[in-house]
């Protein structure tokens, strides 16, 4: 990409959102990846051997640091070796196209290499959280049908738990530590102490092959997984240009984990398709160890989410001025709300440098409403719709778009977009619930490729009359804590697991950082008595088995938990009593 400075003034790659709106056309991602028809579309590829082929492969690709002092770098050749190193790992165990391969470790380097060959290898890549307990890893698996899984030896023995119930699971392998202490069955591959594959038959994806897999949750059942496909890489390369505003020479870092979308189309996908440096730091948050990191790379643009922001916030001004952090050029942020404060404090603290707020979801594979380099930021607002995104707020009620300033409805996207998900894998009826408009048998591909149809996101806002688009809040009982979603659902089926409780009800409630954390309401078996160690034993059962994410931070015991008449617990009453909000018509709630 050619670096338009002039003077010392870089004008941003955008440039004029008005007139990108009106010569809009997803081919210019092409233009910018110098990409021409015909040839290889093929995410890995595109992140790897393309950038090497352009001449770049002594570039530095990732710089990489863990816990204590652990550091590493890698060029653009390194990516595309390692990555062809775990392609040709993956189908001498014969992997084939298409199939699920999980990808279940802490941010090291292999999850990049790895991620990468999946995708050169044709199969779909699934990456999930680490911090995910056993079960949320066996609904997950269960649901893709996963042939193999890349693990750690410290995760590894989550799956051991599960892999007797998961016969669609042939592989385990191990990328990293000693291979003597594995168990019958599993496999280890280092892929940096293994022979470099210089070459690899790259698997010729069409626009349409799967490529990433990522489960999400919603308001009712077990996650979803949000197909994509190489397609997409036209929305994010084109995205990361425009919004993070990419350069040759940018030092880009991404906080987000490839377990979730954020990870893999802004900590991957978008960046290293334009060749750009990325950093990654695999060890927890401190405000301290994060100002460092970004001082000690020299890092240029930043990509994080609310949740951070806050906690930096909260450790204070004085804390920043202790580092340089004047490298820094462009700040963005993704995954929940981004209150007008942290938007202001930003600018106070960093020099000018306001973070930009970006709004998207895992079914959108990229950016869809965002603040850009140059337009005018106001505090609390996601900002416009990138260009060549339709996008509306529909009424509550009638489902048409509205047309009155400020006025509140679910954000909509007409379908379209590359990086669109195709399917909720093995659930069409659930994917053609999310469009408004669909005829009652129509197939993914019919809905993803109808103009006249609305993509509802789940979410509300209003427009106010310059076009900004407001946040509101979601349209379901789907909990966002730190920018993660979790379902409720899966949150009461694992505790009405624990031997003490009868039901359950699982909500958000406020928090000052996280934006939520999970309430529990339960109420209990007879012969168990609500107590101190019974809340701190059904936490700990509920972290061990699904994540620290979904752990309630709180549990109420009832004796009863609110129905309506048919039975159905309802969430909604329990929620708004935790915010403080009108509990809203009561009537057909069972008086039991
Ligand atoms: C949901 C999607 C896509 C990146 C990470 C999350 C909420 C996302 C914003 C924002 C307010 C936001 C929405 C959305 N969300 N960005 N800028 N302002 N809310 O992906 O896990 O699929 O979550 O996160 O509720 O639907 P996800």
């Amino acid at each position: 990409m050619e670096n338009r400075r002039i003077g010392g003034v870089h004008l941003s790659n955008i440039g004029s959102y008005e007139e990108r709106i009106e010569d809009f056309n997803w081919d210019i991602a092409k233009d910018i990846l110098d990409w021409k028809d015909g040839e290889l579309l093929n995410i890995g590829a595109i992140c790897s051997d393309r950038i090497c082929s352009r001449g770049d492969g002594k570039k530095t690709a990732l710089i990489w640091e863990g816990f204590g002092d652990k550091n590493a770098r890698y060029t653009f050749d390194d990516l595309r070796v390692y990555s062809n190193g775990f392609a040709k790992f993956l189908s001498e165990q014969g992997i084939q196209p298409e199939d699920r391969v999980c990808i279940f470790m802490d941010k090291i380097p292999s999850l990049y290499f790895s991620f990468l060959g999946v995708l050169k290898l044709g199969a779909i890549a699934q990456p999930l959280f680490s911090a995910f307990g056993d079960e949320s890893l066996e609904v997950r698996l269960a649901s893709a049908g996963t042939r193999a899984i890349l693990t750690t030896r410290k995760h590894v023995r989550k799956v051991r738990k599960i892999k007797d119930r998961l016969p669609e699971l042939k592989k385990i392998i191990v990328v990293e530590g000693n291979p003597d202490r594995l168990k019958e069955g599993e496999i280890f591959f280092d892929v940096e102490n293994s022979p470099r594959v210089e070459e690899f038959d790259v698997y010729h994806s069409t626009p349409e092959t799967p490529s990433v897999l990522h489960y999400t949750s919603g308001t009712t059942g077990q996650p979803k997984g949000a197909l994509h496909v190489h397609n997409s890489i036209w929305a994010q390369a084109l995205t990361t240009s425009w919004v993070l505003d990419l350069l040759d020479d940018d030092i880009y870092w991404c906080t987000a984990d490839p377990g979730w979308v954020t990870g893999t189309s802004y900590g991957i996908i978008g960046p290293w398709a334009l060749g750009a440096t990325q950093c990654v730091l695999d060890s927890g948050f401190t405000s301290s160890r994060w100002y460092k990191f970004i001082q000690d790379n020299r890092i240029t643009v930043w990509y994080s989410a609310p949740t951070a922001i806050r906690a930096l916030m909260k450790d204070g001004n004085e804390l920043v001025s202790d580092f340089d952090l004047s490298s820094l050029r462009n700040l963005a942020s993704v995954g929940e709300p981004l209150n007008a404060e942290a938007v202001i404090w930003s600018g106070e603290v960093f020099d000018g440098l306001k973070f930009h707020d970006t709004f998207w979801q895992t079914e959108t594979g990229a950016m869809m409403i965002t603040n850009y380099p140059g337009m005018e930021i106001r505090p609390g607002s996601m900002g416009k719709p990138f260009p060549g995104i339709k996008a509306a707020v529909l009424d509550l009620a009638t489902h048409e778009p509205v047309d009155e300033a400020g006025k509140v409805g679910l954000i909509a996207f007409r379908p379209g977009w590359p990086s669109m998900f195709r399917q909720y894998w093995k659930q069409p009826d659930t994917y053609r619930s999310k469009f408004v408009g669909a005829s009652e048998n129509a197939m993914p591909d019919e809905l993803r490729t109808n103009p006249d149809l609305w993509y509802v996101s789940g979410d509300r806002a209003s427009i106010d009359k310059d076009g900004y688009y407001w946040f509101v809040g979601r349209d379901d009982d789907v909990i966002n804590t730190g920018g993660h979603l979790v379902g409720p659902f899966e949150i009461e089926s694992a505790l009405v697991e624990h031997e003490a409780i009868a039901e359950a009800a699982a909500v958000g409630k406020p928090d000052k950082v996280n934006m939520e954390v999970v309430k529990a309401f339960v109420t209990l078996k007879p012969g168990f008595e609500p107590s101190d160690d019974l809340e701190l034993d059904i936490m700990n059962f509920i972290r061990k088995r699904l994540s620290p994410l979904a752990m309630p931070q709180e549990i109420e015991y009832r004796d009863k938990l609110p129905k309506t008449r048919s039975g159905k617990i309802v969430r909604r009453y329990l929620r708004a009593i935790e915010w403080g909000e009108e509990v809203g018509d009561l009537s057909s709630l069972s008086d039991e």
